[in-house]
């Protein structure tokens, strides 16, 4: 058997949460790294392997943390080294590891680097960024161009997104030194990886256009670096790119770039047996032969999936969280997700976020504890964290319950992935050799031989001949104990 060896995010369960709206031990309507640290037994009852934390540095705000004006910090408002120190210890006693989340493209306007490169255009760290005599007409992510004039030195900066994230320039080489010093800051603190921010688009050269070669340079790089730890930290990928073909080089040869790249065409299928089933095949297909996948459905910039594709409806909502957790791969669950938690409606005079995304980040229903003055509303129509676990048909429940399974039954989690024959709406998989997953994405029943043991079923019910309307089953299909 070759299982000691396996990475523990290998099939393991990652947790996205976003600090700010996770959990608040001060009661300043802020969710904080305490407050995290508090809930880790949650976490653990949940069965997740992993945390991914959205952005912990010290920011402006400007964009949520996606601006950094420190990168070997901790915001003020999360609370202090010492509190991340504390929660990656505790969570690692429950074998719960911490990925922190690296923003590499760009800077805050007001880190030292860049209050350094715009003071004089011999300044040190000049090259650090992206400077122009002259504008062209790109536009940025958030509208408007993507030049910004500096008066001071009489050029124009490059900035993808906000006009106060100045993108870093990585031709030229000086940037790499001081981002391994980053690097190795953290996983000498303990964390087990990093969520890479923008890695479509992390070296610009011309500006404006995605360095594919310079930027499979750099993740060889971090990777080499990744490779002097042991354990071997994890590098996952924001790898916003449409066309599978294109995801495929962000793993290099499978071994020597990302361990993991975000799927956004499988987040983008829809509820759709065929469009998913197409989008997983050709994944298969098209990573490098050594390649780990990963899943994900809801992140912190998308509306969350039960509003998106599952029309709030809880049976739908079952049937995508035994997808996610039904594939070879890693699954990433969004905070919340496991409570099929909906995008909340933030009413104009509470909109923070400059592109209107706060309605995925708003603070976790825990329900036992009620949030004081939170900073953007909950949501309303989901029952919270209390009332879902003491109801054995909930949506947190269910989710409980197919981790567990993922655990007991390591076909689920490691198994081979087999696309089985299936009626139009229908998706089927087989994991392994005795393992079947199979999903009913349409209003009617369906008829199919699901030829063993029904060992999970979002509807509740065990026995195996065809699926009702929006159900999806786990099936044992030989003499496994289930
Ligand atoms: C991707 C992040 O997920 C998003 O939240 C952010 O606004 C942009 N990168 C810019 O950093
Ligand atoms: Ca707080």
């Amino acid at each position: 058997m070759l299982t000691s060896r396996r990475p523990w995010w290998q099939g393991g369960v990652l947790y996205q949460l976003y600090p700010r709206s996770f959990a608040d031990s001060n009661d300043d309507g802020v969710g904080d790294l305490a407050g995290i640290r508090g809930r880790l037994d949650y976490l653990g009852w949940l069965g997740v392997d992993g945390i991914w934390l959205n952005p912990t540095f010290p920011s402006p705000n400007e964009d949520w943390g996606y601006d950094v004006s420190d990168y070997c910090d901790v915001h003020p408002e999360l609370g202090t080294l010492a509190d991340l120190d504390g929660l990656i210890a505790e969570a690692g006693d429950r074998d719960i590891r911490i990925l922190l989340d690296l923003v590499p493209a760009h800077t805050s306007d007001r880190h030292e680097w860049f209050l350094d490169s715009r003071s004089s255009r011999a300044a040190q760290k000049r090259r650090w960024y992206i400077w122009r005599d002259e504008a062209d007409d790109q536009l940025s992510v958030f509208g408007g161009s993507a030049w910004a004039y500096d008066e001071t030195t009489g050029q124009y900066y490059h900035h993808r997104f906000l006009l106060e994230q100045p993108d870093l320039n990585w031709i030229g080489g000086e940037m790499r030194d001081a981002f391994d010093d980053i690097l190795r800051f953290w996983f000498d603190r303990g964390v087990a990886g990093f969520r890479i921010d923008v890695v479509h688009a992390l070296v610009k050269d011309p500006p404006g256009h995605a360095n594919l070669p310079a930027i499979n340079d750099v993740l060889r790089h971090w990777r080499a670096l990744a490779n002097e730890y042991e354990p071997q930290p994890l590098l996952i990928g924001e790898t916003w790119v449409m066309e599978l073909e294109k995801l495929a080089a962000f793993y290099g040869n499978g071994s020597d770039q990302l361990h993991l790249a975000f799927n956004f065409p499988f987040m983008f299928a829809g509820l759709d047996a065929g469009a998913l089933a197409g989008v997983v095949r050709r994944t298969e297909e098209l990573m490098p032969p050594d390649a780990s996948l990963v899943w994900a459905l809801s992140n912190h910039d998308v509306v969350r999936f039960p509003t998106r594709i599952c029309e709030e409806d809880d049976a739908r909502v079952k049937c995508a969280l035994v997808i996610l957790l039904g594939l070879p791969g890693t699954p990433v669950l969004y905070y919340g997700d496991e409570l099929g938690l909906h995008q909340v409606q933030v009413p104009d005079d509470r909109v923070l976020d400059v592109h209107g995304r706060d309605g995925a980040r708003t603070p976790m229903p825990w329900g036992d504890v009620d949030w004081q003055a939170p900073w953007l509303p909950l949501g309303e129509g989901v029952a919270s964290v209390a009332v879902q676990r003491e109801d054995p048909s909930s949506i947190l429940s269910f989710c409980r319950e197919l981790i567990a399974l993922r655990r007991r039954r390591t076909e689920l989690s490691h198994g081979r992935y087999e696309q089985l024959d299936a009626p139009a709406g229908v998706w089927a998989w087989r994991r392994g050799q005795e393992t079947v997953v199979a999903i009913n994405l349409t209003a009617q029943p369906a008829q199919l031989d699901l030829g063993g043991e029904v060992i999970l079923s979002t509807s509740g019910r065990r026995e195996s001949r065809g699926l009702g309307p929006w159900e999806g089953v786990v099936v044992s299909t030989g003499r496994m104990s289930p």
